[in-house]
Formats: structure tokens, sequence, C-alpha cells
């Protein structure tokens, strides 16, 4: 089954006194229910972009997004809201938690949206805490805890209402490189058990090396793709390769060492 298919997505971004700029040209991109796909590129490349025409926060200049069959420029800015909410999870580079919000509060908020009742929130919420080991954490404040318990209680906000599609963004973007192991030990996880679909921009080879396919954009056009075939170490060096053929810059954050 198809989750995604986006074809000849272009995105122009209208500036004052000029004709626009170009960020995406004729993206086309398929991922399979189940798949783990993450999409690296230099700084500049478009891959927020992308990522926010896939997440509906954004509308492509032109061509087509299909989310687990629904064609995305049908839908009214309202129903794009709902789709959004019922349809898609988030995994942000800084967390997106709300600070004041205990960590039980985070994690069930798509629910309580939904009007689903307590004694069924409670038993969405109990087995997916105790999978990420956050259950002792389900009553602290988002500010008493560390980043990479951070980043678990955003991951279990983005599966409590079993989307199918998960969107991270830089999710490793902010942690040490023990934290940021963690953290995508877990994604892993997530997409081997829960069998969740994930695509994840990153321009972190390590972070990139637990996906099992990899495409990579070059000033807004795909570039090249490559898919993991032996262990995670060696998929890394495929990964570091393909990164000097693309050339560019990636300071928009550190790398984290494998
Ligand atoms: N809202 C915007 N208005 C104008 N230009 C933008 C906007 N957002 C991004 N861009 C430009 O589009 C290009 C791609 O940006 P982005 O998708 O953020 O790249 P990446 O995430 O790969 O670093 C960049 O040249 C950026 O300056
Ligand atoms: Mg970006």
């Amino acid at each position: 089954m198809t989750v995604l298919k986006a074809q000849g997505v272009r995105k122009i971004y209208s500036l004052k006194g000029s004709s626009g700029y170009q960020a995406l040209e004729d993206i086309d991109l398929r991922i399979e229910a189940g798949e783990f796909v993450g999409v690296m590129g230099p700084s500049g490349s478009g891959k927020t972009t992308l990522l926010n025409l896939l997440a509906t926060i954004d509308r492509p200049t032109s061509g087509q997004i299909e989310i687990n069959g629904m064609n995305l420029s049908k839908l009214s800015d309202k129903e794009l809201a709902l789709f959004r909410r019922r349809g898609l999870g988030f995994i942000f580079q800084d967390f997106n938690l709300i600070e004041t919000l205990s960590v039980k509060e985070n994690v069930i908020l798509p629910l309580v949206l939904e009007g689903m009742p307590p004694h069924l929130i409670e038993s969405r919420l109990n087995p997916l805490a105790e999978w990420l080991q956050i259950h002792k954490l389900l009553g602290k404040r988002i500010y008493e805890l560390s980043g990479g318990q951070k980043q678990k209680v955003a991951i279990a906000r983005s599966l409590i209402h079993q989307p199918p599609l998960v969107l991270a963004d830089e999710l490793t973007g902010n942690l040490d490189s023990k934290s940021a192991k963690d953290v995508m030990d877990v994604l892993k996880e997530m997409n081997e058990r829960l069998k969740t679909t994930v695509l994840m921009v990153t321009h972190d080879p390590f972070s990139a090396s637990y996906c099992q396919r990899i495409v990579f954009i070059k000033d807004g056009r795909l570039y090249s793709e490559i898919r993991r075939s032996s262990n995670r170490q060696a998929f890394f060096q495929q990964i570091l390769d393909a990164l000097s053929v693309l050339g560019g810059t990636y300071n928009d954050v550190p790398f984290t060492r494998a």
C-alpha cells in the first residue's frame, strides 16, 4: 500500500518585487506502508519546504500530494487541519511540547482534542508510555525533563492517535550523541514493531543511517537515492560518500558521531 505519493511537486515562494524563489522543482516521491525513509540535502536545498508541504502546513505551487489515498489539494484549509490532526504524527527538532502541561497531558492531547473517552485514552497511553520508558515521568512538567526525555514524549504524542504517517524534522538536532542514539533506537523500533511509516528529514548521517532508504535533494530537486543493504555502519559510510558527491554546506545543526 502506498502511504505517500508526491507527483511533480513544485514550490515557489513569492517575494516582494521579484518573480519569486523556486525552492522545489518537479519532486516525485512514493513511500510504501512500513517504510522508514530519510530525506537529506545541504542547507537551503528544500528539505523543510518539502516537509511542510507533506505536513499540509503549506501548499505546493503546483503538483499533487496524496497521503493515504487522500488528495491534499482537494481539501479545504479546515479539512486539512483535521487531516493533519488525525492522519499525521509530527516530531520536531525543538520538541514542540507545551512546557506548562504535564508529560501525560502533552501525550494525550491529540486524543483529548478528538473527544476520546478517558478510559480509552488510558488504554492507549499506558502501553506506549511503558514501551518508551516514560511511564514514571507522566506526572512531571516538560521543563523538568532532559532533551532525550522530551523527544521520547514527543514521539509518544506523535504515535498516540496511531497515524498512518509520522513526519520528523531534524529530531536529533538538539540532542547530545547519547540521547540522539537513544531516540533513533526508539524510532527504529517503532518502525519495526508498530510498522509505523516514517519520513525523517535530517542532515545528520548518523541519524540517517537508521533509515532503510534515503533520498537526497539538491537545489530543490531529487538528486539520488540509496537503500540500506547491510549493517548500519556500512550504510553510514554509504551516506557519507553520497553526501560528499552532493556537496554544499551542512551548518544548520551539528553532526552526531556514529
Ligand atoms: N518562507 C520563505 N520565503 C522565501 N524563501 C524561503 C522561505 N522558506 C524557505 N525559503 C528558501 O527556500 C530554500 C529552501 O529552504 P528550506 O526548505 O528551509 O531548506 P533546508 O530545510 O533544506 O535547509 C532556501 O533558499 C530558503 O532561503
Ligand atoms: Mg531545514
